[in-house]
């Protein structure tokens, strides 16, 4: 039988994104699903009643019967505990939770019996699990919206013109932090035309951020921010202190400082003092992503814009809501990627298989079981992760002392087995056989080592190139359309290869044709 989705109400005060939107609704259904939406669910984020009808949900009044009904729960925010209340045994619910700022929620939904992915503890680093990333999706249109915010409260256009009344020069950009949030920020306000800067503590974003139209200001001190798996660590004293100094200087240059800067697990580094605030040219604007943590400014107000020393500083924590339509829409698509992965079968029953890297990192409680934190994904994320392995082992004195000998021997086994298969093939084969064999192999060391010098979020795009790239075999039909003696209608092969020639180009256009568009969606 199918299982019934049911998505609430957000009731946490001034949240007005919902867990699904009509445009996805569909695609649940296809998967099998039945959808149940409570009525206004959808309203803030210009989703309807009637549009979720529409798109074939049964719509449910009161959050109440929702709740009961629903096999499945799609959430936006951590449930409350009157939501907790209404939750029945057996049930799943699919949010953020954020277990490790919420203990006493883990136990009460624990006790209930039910079954809880926490969407922001899946495992990032997994090139598989970007489509399920919602705290990337989330924070991609914050960083957007703090863009405008900036532009909103800025008395100044962000792109030079040369009017007839006088030259206007470009706004000065500053994006402290290019993680996910800053990179959108970048994008965004070199979009509208203005000069953008960044810093980041992890030099690998330098790059991402000449590619999306800023300028990368290092700072002049010798350490390496990154803390493993995209994000930083805690920095010295001697960084920071001449991190500080640069800023300073940003801060007297320039007209927009947004900051995003995070270290997870701990409170909001403070990059912005009050007396670089004081030195800023008057009409600027700060604006303070990191506000709900503490801010990165010292005079931010979460929640609040402020006016000090002549410069407004917005501490929005609900930038999402501000774009309530966006964030919904995308978030919902995160959400039934997750439903797709749990419902492979798509008969619209799920199976939360633990095996599964993805699906064990979402999966916090499991029928009453807290089962968070989950440990590291097996599979090896990226070649460079797997490198350090060796050193390792040797650190762990005899363990790794014993291991290398054996890895030694078994190579060597390998490579006997390679060279005797060789020498046989060599000896018997046919020669033609030999040259071909010469050459497959050759290929699968080619292939072999491009792979694996590929990051796996780049996988699809190789996939489809390769495609293109191995459509060559057109050759082979160009030869056979064209061979010497008289053109004759009744010539199967010379239709067969016609055929092929069709076929390939299709592979061929439509591989290239997918690693633009792959492509485009890493440049943004
Ligand atoms: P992220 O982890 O992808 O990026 C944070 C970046 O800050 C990283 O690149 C890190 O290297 C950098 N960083 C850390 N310490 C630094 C330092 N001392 N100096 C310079 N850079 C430093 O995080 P994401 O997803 O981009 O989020 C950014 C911030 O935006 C977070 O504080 C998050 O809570 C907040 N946020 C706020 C929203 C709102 O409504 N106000 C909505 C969504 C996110």
């Amino acid at each position: 039988m199918a299982l019934m989705i049911g998505v609430p109400r957000e009731i946490f005060p001034g949240e007005k994104r919902v867990a699904t939107v009509p445009e996805v609704v569909e695609k649940l259904i296809k998967l099998g699903f039945t959808v149940a939406v409570e009525s206004g669910a959808g309203e803030a984020a210009n989703s309807d009643d009637e549009s979720y009808r529409a798109a074939g949900a049964t719509i449910i009044e009161g959050a109440a019967k929702l709740w009961a009904a629903s096999d499945i729960v799609f959430k936006v925010r951590e449930p409350g505990a009157d939501e907790v209340e209404l939750m029945h045994a057996g049930q799943t619910l699919i949010g953020f939770i954020w277990p490790a700022q919420h203990p006493e929620l883990m136990t009460q939904l624990a006790a209930k019996k039910v079954t809880v992915l926490a969407i922001d503890a899946l495992p990032r680093m997994l090139s598989r699990a970007q489509k399920m990333d919602a705290l990337t999706s989330q924070a991609g249109v914050a960083g957007y919206r703090a863009v405008i915010e900036a532009a909103n409260a800025f008395g100044r256009f962000f792109n030079g013109q040369i009017t007839a009344a006088g030259k206007v020069l470009p706004a000065k950009v500053f994006i402290a932090g290019a993680g996910v949030a800053g990179l959108a920020a970048i994008g965004t306000a070199s979009g509208l035309g203005a000069i953008v800067r960044a810093n980041d503590t992890r030099a690998e974003v330098a790059d991402q951020v000449v590619s999306l139209g800023g300028e990368f200001v290092k700072v002049d001190y010798e350490e390496e921010g990154g803390g493993g798996g995209g994000y930083a660590k805690v920095m010295s004293e001697g960084f920071l202190q001449a991190q500080r100094e640069m800023y300073a200087k940003q801060a007297k240059e320039v007209d927009i400082i947004i900051t995003t800067a995070l270290i997870p697990g701990k409170p909001a580094p403070k990059l912005i003092t009050a007396e670089m605030v004081k030195s800023m040219k008057p009409g600027s604007v700060i604006v303070d992503m990191a506000a709900e943590r503490g801010g990165n400014c010292e005079l931010t107000e979460p929640g609040q814009t402020v006016v000090k020393h002549g410069v407004t500083i917005v501490g929005y924590t609900d930038l999402n809501s501000r774009l309530a339509k966006q964030s919904s829409t995308l978030y919902g698509t995160n959400l039934f990627r997750v439903a797709e992965e749990l419902c492979k079968t798509k008969d619209g029953n799920i199976n939360v298989n633990m095996e599964d890297d993805a699906i064990r990192g979402l999966t916090v409680i499991k029928n009453g079981e807290v089962t968070w934190p989950a440990p590291a994904p097996k599979l090896p994320v990226t070649p460079p992760a797997a490198k350090p392995a060796a050193p390792v082992a040797k650190a762990k004195g005899g363990h790794g002392q014993s291991s290398e000998p054996a890895s030694a021997t078994s190579a060597a086994i390998r490579l006997a087995v390679a060279a005797l298969v060789f020498w046989f093939v060599g000896a018997y084969a046919p020669a033609a056989f030999l040259g071909h064999f010469t050459v497959f192999v050759l290929a699968c060391f080619v292939g072999y080592m491009v792979v694996w010098n590929v990051k796996p979020a780049l996988h699809t795009p190789l996939m489809s190139v390769t495609n293109a790239i191995s459509s060559i075999i057109a050759i082979g039909a160009l030869v056979q359309i064209a061979p010497p003696g008289e053109v004759r209608l009744d010539d199967w092969i010379r239709w067969l290869a016609v055929g092929g020639i069709v076929l390939t180009s299709i592979n061929m256009f439509g591989g290239f044709a997918v690693t633009q568009r792959m492509l485009a969606m890493f440049r943004k």
